[in-house]
């Protein structure tokens, strides 16, 4: 089972910086997942929403400011009042200083392409990843077949996963479609069934976003292969009980 922690330990530590990625390598998590936009100058960087606004001190849209200038954005200073400790300072990561966190630490990043990124997203993440060197340490996630397939277009060796959110009948079909090798549905949409259908078409699944134990553990029932959550050493213990 992966623990796979959401947008980092985003429960202890804001979300996609590299405090949080730290928590949840230092809490057991082997996989952690984050959000990518594009700046204006064509760099990727983490951060779940298209504007700035929420997660840092700066304002307006990922795609009309330049790295330098996301940069310089405080990212941590927002989650001060969920916490007795500082975060401030922290900044926007860059998918370089993902990559090679990675590698340190020894964990695999889930990457979501989010939707709402600039035009080209998908071709300067796949070059990030083919100048690290580390492109084996990521899925990629998209909620877009569209992406999914744009990736493997660009590089037909990539790891990628399906995101899904819908009730159909057809997401295994669906993923299966798109070329992903994981499906990683919202953990209400995960059924037994699902979980037997996804495997038999050689499907791996992940469910998010999981934080009470109660469902982490009927999840675990149904089979699932992993699970993503803001809270990687809820699901670390309940792991154990099992
Ligand atoms: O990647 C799974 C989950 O993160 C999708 O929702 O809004 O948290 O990016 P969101
Ligand atoms: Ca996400």
């Amino acid at each position: 089972m992966w623990v796979v922690a959401h947008r980092g330990a985003s429960g202890h530590a804001p979300e996609n910086t590299m405090a949080a990625f730290r928590r949840a390598a230092d809490m057991g998590a082997r996989f952690i997942e984050t959000d990518l936009h594009l700046t204006r100058d064509a760099r990727v960087v983490a951060i779940h929403d298209s504007t700035l606004d929420r997660t840092t001190t700066g304002h307006g849209l990922v795609h009309l400011r330049s790295l330098e200038e996301v940069r310089a954005l405080d990212a941590g200073a927002w989650f001060g009042s969920r916490s007795a400790e500082s975060f401030a300072g922290e900044r926007v990561p860059t998918l370089e200083e993902i990559l090679q966190f990675a590698k340190e630490r020894d964990v695999i990043f889930y990457l979501e392409i989010k939707s709402d990124s600039a035009w080209g997203v998908e071709h300067a993440v796949v070059a990030a990843l083919r100048d690290s060197g580390e492109a084996a340490r990521v899925i990629i996630l998209s909620f877009d077949p569209a992406t999914i397939e744009s990736v493997h277009r660009l590089d037909s060796t990539m790891m990628t996963g399906y995101l899904c959110e819908d009730p159909s009948n057809d997401l295994v079909e669906r993923s299966v479609r798109a070329g992903a090798r994981q499906i990683v549905p919202r953990g209400d949409l995960v059924t037994p069934a699902l979980v037997e259908k996804a495997h038999r078409a050689g499907l791996q699944v992940v469910a998010w976003t999981i934080n009470e134990p109660g469902q982490m553990q009927q999840l675990i029932a149904a089979g699932v292969d992993g699970i993503m959550s803001d809270y990687p050493d809820r699901l670390v213990s309940a792991l154990r009980k099992t």
